[in-house]
């Protein structure tokens, strides 16, 4: 059978996609009830390229290996012949030649595609500059936690159309809901992108206007990694596109609010929003641990009914 990769939320199923989902939430109510007794990753080996920083996705690909019973080796690009110019194909080769799947965090999401064509064991993407798929299964998973099923709800992004934007939208065709897209004018996501979301996808220019009757709103840093040059110009250009408290009055009583995290607090996020009641970030940014257990798993082993 040809090897899965996870490079965006289209490389799976709609049904694979809720599969993970109810599994992620079995393997954390499990995990709660009995502590780490589950191994079923003895002896396997996640290597992890990190190209940019992290914090959350590095603790929780490791510590989900660790749980489970298996391995992580942090790979940075400087420390690696790859920062020093080996191809990405032969790294590929090599590493399948010993680990069980590899996890990349790197700029260009082409490189990406590249490495995992090359690559005989699964490759996670762990965020590109197009995509974040991982951070969306935990997304996705903590609004099934607190609200049941997303199907046909609304959810509202505002901020830059970046690489979690897409991700929004890729969720939005898979999960089958309303996302409604409201940036500045030249900070859209790829058209391609938001075309291929169909009727799903709307896009709107007022945040005030986007978050009317939303089930739930989420936002991103103005400038993402690799592009702190533009800091000062993004400050300008997205003024006006704070997310605060007020606007999450306009959206349902029972809305959720979301953010990947790291958060600038006082720019894309007024000073205060993540203690409001209506925010869920923690409970987000944990269960990347919870839903990536579930995706390795599911990479490494298939489906599991236990
Ligand atoms: N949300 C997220 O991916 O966080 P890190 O950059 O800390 O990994
Ligand atoms: N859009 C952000 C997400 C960080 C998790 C970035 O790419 O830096």
């Amino acid at each position: 059978m040809a090897t899965r990769h996870f490079l965006t939320l289209l490389d799976l199923s709609p049904e694979e996609l809720h599969y993970l989902i109810q599994r992620a939430i079995t393997i954390k109510n499990r995990l709660r009830a009995q502590g780490p007794t589950y191994s079923p990753f003895t002896h396997r080996t996640l290597a992890m390229i990190f190209e940019k920083s992290s914090t959350r996705t590095r603790v929780s690909f490791e510590t989900a290996m660790a749980q489970f019973g298996g391995h992580a080796l942090f790979l940075s690009a400087r420390d690696t012949q790859l920062g020093r110019g080996e191809p990405i194909e032969d790294t590929a080769r090599v590493l399948s030649e010993m680990v069980d799947i590899v996890m990349i965090r790197t700029f260009s999401h082409a490189g990406l595609e590249t490495f995992a064509t090359a690559s005989s064991v699964p490759v996670i993407n762990a965020l590109t500059d197009d995509y974040h798929p991982c951070q969306l299964l935990a997304d996705v998973m903590t609004w099934t936690e607190l609200r049941g099923s997303v199907r046909g709800r609304t959810a509202v992004w505002i901020g830059d159309g970046n690489n979690m934007c897409h991700s929004w939208i890729n969720a939005a065709r898979q999960f089958d809901f309303q996302l409604r897209i409201c940036c500045p004018e030249g900070y859209e996501p790829r058209r391609d992108i938001m075309d291929a979301g169909g009727s799903r996808i709307t896009l709107l220019r007022d945040p005030n206007e986007a978050v009317v009757d939303a089930d739930l709103v989420t936002t991103d840093v103005w400038a993402s990694m690799g592009q702190e040059g533009e800091q000062g110009k993004r400050e300008a250009d997205f003024a006006g596109f704070q997310v605060t408290e007020a606007m999450l009055d306009r959206a349902k009583s029972d809305v959720l609010f979301l953010h990947c995290l790291p958060a600038h607090r006082g720019e894309e996020i007024s000073e205060t929003l993540l203690d409001d009641p209506r925010a869920a970030v923690w409970q987000e940014a944990g269960n990347r641990l919870h839903a990536q257990k579930a995706l390795i798993e599911f990479l490494l082993l298939g489906r599991v009914d236990h």
